[in-house]
């Protein structure tokens, strides 16, 4: 496969952003069942966290139990369910209206509690008071929106002196980002993604500068299927994924993940 479509256009704005998670919600096709069905949320909830174990360990979902969490960017609302399952006061917010509002119809049709809000993370500040959040997250959202640095100031406004975050990025320093510069990948499943910055531990430092103290990072999650196969949901790896010991392919991984996982605390 050859993807000549490539990324970012300095120029993109909020809305080009907005209409593209509109036109396809993360992860919308990650079921065969039809949307909105409690066998459609069930399957898209398992394929998720089969393609990217690592989610479940990063998020940490039973530590936040009666605490308030919010999360930037909440998408279909996959690990929403999660946190609100383990006990968590949560509160999802995402720019994209056709995402949230099958987030919100699956809190309903699984009997769970949460709150949420369409809007843009680089004014989520101005839709709740000061200090208000014990842990905020934030999973693959703000390497997508225009200006960066305002989601992560916002986010300071949020949380709590004493609260934990914890973000995804992308990985400058991976095979992902290696694929997409020599046009064999693209950084979503749909083309024409308007903005997906790649970040390097230094980067990541300058992002949060001053804000956050980041206590840890790491690289996870190479996608090691036949995308043909996979959109059938068959899962057969790549021949050169194939050939190498598990413990090879892991440390690859490590090494050269597409997903940086951010730990930082408020200074
Ligand atoms: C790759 S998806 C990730 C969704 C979800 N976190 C997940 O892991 O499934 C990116 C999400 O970020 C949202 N997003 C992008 N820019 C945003 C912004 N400025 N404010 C809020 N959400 C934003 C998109 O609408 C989309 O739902």
């Amino acid at each position: 496969m050859n993807i000549s479509t490539q990324v970012p256009t300095g120029s993109a704005t909020i809305d080009d952003v907005r209409n593209y998670w509109n036109s396809r919600p993360c992860n919308i096709r990650h079921s065969s069942h039809p949307i909105g069905t409690k066998d459609y949320f069930d399957q898209v909830e398992a394929r998720k966290y089969f393609v990217e174990p690592h989610i479940p360990g990063f998020a940490d979902f039973p530590r936040w139990k009666g605490k308030k969490v919010l999360e930037v960017g909440c998408g279909l609302g996959t690990d929403a369910v999660n946190f609100a399952r383990n006990g968590a006061d949560y509160t999802g917010v995402d720019l994209s209206e056709a995402s949230l509002s099958l987030a919100r119809q699956r809190f309903e049709l699984f009997g769970l509690k949460g709150q949420f809000k369409v809007c843009d993370g680089e004014s989520v500040a101005e839709q709740f008071p000061a200090n208000s959040f014990d842990m905020i997250y934030s999973f693959g959202v703000i390497h997508h929106t225009p200006d960066q640095r305002a989601v992560i100031e916002n986010i300071r406004k949020l949380i709590r002196p004493d609260g934990e975050f914890r973000c995804m990025l992308y990985a400058k320093h991976s095979w992902k980002d290696a694929m997409i510069e020599c046009g064999f990948d693209q950084p979503e499943a749909q083309s024409g993604c308007p903005i997906a910055t790649t970040y390097t531990v230094e980067m990541v430092e300058q992002l949060l500068g001053g804000l956050f103290k980041v206590e840890s990072t790491q690289q996870a999650h190479i996608f090691p299927y036949v995308i043909e196969k996979y959109i059938k949901y068959e899962y057969e790896l790549q021949p050169w994924f194939k050939a190498m010991s598990k413990e090879m392919f892991a440390a690859l991984e490590n090494r050269f993940g597409w997903h940086m996982l951010i730990t930082a605390r408020p200074i």
